[in-house]
């Protein structure tokens, strides 16, 4: 194995889009940031210098962090901010994993811009459990404001409202030429014909599933969240903020031009407008006639939820693959969280202006999560300090009543309650959650994303979960394995993991706007018994609040 070591200078430059300049956060100068390539095995050293006005961390999304938990990166929970000026190393061994991930700013919506991708390929003298590509291809979708992002989410959380739309999508950082002014922001991928293609995609929008097309191709996914999947071959695929897909392309049409094109899925009730725009990118045929026009894909309505539940539910895991774990099947702990929005009060903030004089916010089970701020989470379990969080989670039984009944919408039960409430695991427990979506205040599909871990996804559905019938749809023979998990609009899904990791593990909605309303809670698993699999203490550059 080898040691990849990087350096990410992270600044603010001024960058042309959508016809005007705008000043943004990056790092090494570009959007997306560098990619970072690595073997399974390989260590991986990051200096990250934060030359930015702002606070920053880095996390590297998706990355289990075996015993390496202070390198995880969400601000507060595993370390405290970079501070301007000051720097941090990130350590860590990738292990048990490979495919497509991604790293990102962990701190407000820095992320709109600090981002990019983190290829682990096979360890030397391994193949694909696929045919050979005859090119890798990065496709980073991602979302753009025409205005400073920090400053949108920094009024809307001012405000107690939600957050001005983006105003664009993007390929690779470019809106495409369907976009004002941005003829040459228009990602181009050239292609021999008859090769095949392996076609790296990665959600880094902040607020929006996204379904993607290629005029005239079909695609074969291979891969989600970087654990491989039965080929599954489709038209169309729907990616939720923080997940991955790996797909190969074979580049089998008549010489011409195609559009890729990325548009949201969004079917939210009471939810508000969108950004409702199109990002598209060209693939054209080598020894094509220049100035074609492309063909366009017949991208699905926004709001088409049996097509996005088609390909979610449809994904399954490669059962005997190199890292493929089965489902564990005794349960030890298990567990129902509501999730959805919810109001809280003001909290005598005269420029608040959320409905009926409250503001915004999101919960599960009820608990809005509110980042500790004099200390980072792992550090007050790891030494023991009191006062910072409570290992008091809410335990809500399940049907208590149907939750996704729409008139719950105006109901009292969407009023939160804040702290810092998280729940503990022994060493090596068997966790089953049940993600329950909720119609309070607003009925949306919420991607939830747990750190330092994959999850089995045992079945989804829509409506109230039933605990009975519903348990007989698991899939406990290849479910598909992932990070992120888009729980169905005015429904349910199932996971399962195994807490074999010490540390503490962020679960949250990768929507960035619902993070700060408090759709999150921390996971804290204790050491092993077995000193060899303790989590060790924090470098000595570790940041400090
Ligand atoms: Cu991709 Cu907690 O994040």
């Amino acid at each position: 194995a080898a040691t990849v070591e990087r350096s990410f200078h992270v600044q603010n430059l001024t960058v042309w889009r959508l016809c005007r300049p705008q000043v943004i956060t990056a790092v090494n100068g570009s959007l997306p940031g560098p990619t970072i390539y690595a073997r399974e095995g390989d260590t991986l050293i990051i200096h990250v210098f934060n030359k930015s006005p702002y606070n920053l961390t880095i996390h590297w999304h998706g990355i289990f962090q075996r015993l390496t938990a202070w390198a995880d990166g969400p601000s507060y929970i595993t370390q405290c901010p970079i501070l301007p000026g000051n720097s941090y190393t990130y350590r860590f061994t990738i292990t048990g994993q490979e495919g497509t991930l991604w790293w990102h700013a962990h701190l407000l919506w820095l992320r709109a811009t600090v981002y990019g991708a983190l290829i682990i390929r096979p360890k030397w003298g391994h193949t694909y459990p696929f045919p050979k590509p005859y090119k890798e291809v990065l496709l980073l979708l991602g979302e753009w404001w025409n205005s400073n992002v920090m400053d949108v989410e920094n009024e809307s959380l001012q405000l107690g409202i939600t957050p001005n739309n983006s105003d664009a999508y993007t390929i690779n950082g470019k809106p495409g030429e369907l976009y004002p002014c941005s003829k040459k922001q228009t990602y181009k991928l050239k292609v021999a014909p008859g090769k095949i293609y392996l076609l790296r995609l990665i959600n880094a929008a902040l607020n929006n599933q996204l379904f993607f097309e290629i005029a005239g191709h079909v695609l074969k996914v291979v891969a989600v969240d970087a654990a491989y999947t039965d080929p599954y071959v489709t038209d169309i695929i729907v990616l939720a903020p923080g997940q991955t897909a790996d797909v190969l392309l074979t580049a089998e049409q008549w010489p011409g031009a195609y559009y890729m094109a990325g548009r949201p899925y969004f079917n939210a009730e009471n939810a508000g407008p969108f950004d409702n725009t199109t990002t598209t990118g060209i693939l054209v045929y080598e020894g094509s006639a220049s100035a074609l026009i492309p063909k366009m894909p017949l991208l699905p309505a926004f709001n088409d939820t049996p097509t996005a539940h088609k390909f979610s539910s449809g994904l399954t895991s490669l059962v005997g693959a190199r890292h493929w774990v089965p489902v564990p099947c005794k349960v030890d702990e298990q567990m129902f969280i509501t999730i959805g929005l919810g109001l809280s009060p003001c909290g005598g903030n005269a420029t608040c202006q959320g409905p009926n004089g409250l503001r915004f916010s999101a919960s599960m089970n009820n608990a809005s999560f509110q980042l500790p701020t004099s200390l980072s989470l792992l550090e007050a379990f790891f030494y023991d300090v009191k006062g910072i969080y409570t290992a008091d989670f809410p335990d809500v039984p399940p049907l208590v009543f149907d939750y996704t009944n729409r008139s719950l919408s105006q109901s009292p039960l969407g009023f939160t309650l804040k702290g810092t409430r998280v729940k503990k695991f022994k060493y090596n427990a068997t966790v089953e959650i049940v993600l329950q979506n909720t119609a309070f205040v607003g009925v949306e599909n919420h991607p939830m994303h747990l750190h330092g871990n994959n999850f089995h996804v045992l079945a989804q559905g829509f409506g109230n979960f039933d605990a009975i019938n519903d348990r007989k749809k698991f899939n406990l023979i290849n479910p598909v394995i992932r990070n992120t998990i888009g729980v169905p609009v005015g429904g349910w899904a199932v996971i399962r993991f195994q807490a074999n990791n010490p540390g503490a593990w962020l679960f949250h909605c990768h929507f960035d706007v619902h993070l700060p309303w408090g759709l999150a809670t921390v996971f804290l698993v204790e050491n092993c018994p077995i000193l060899s699999s303790t989590l060790p203490p924090p470098p000595a550059d570790f940041p400090k609040c």
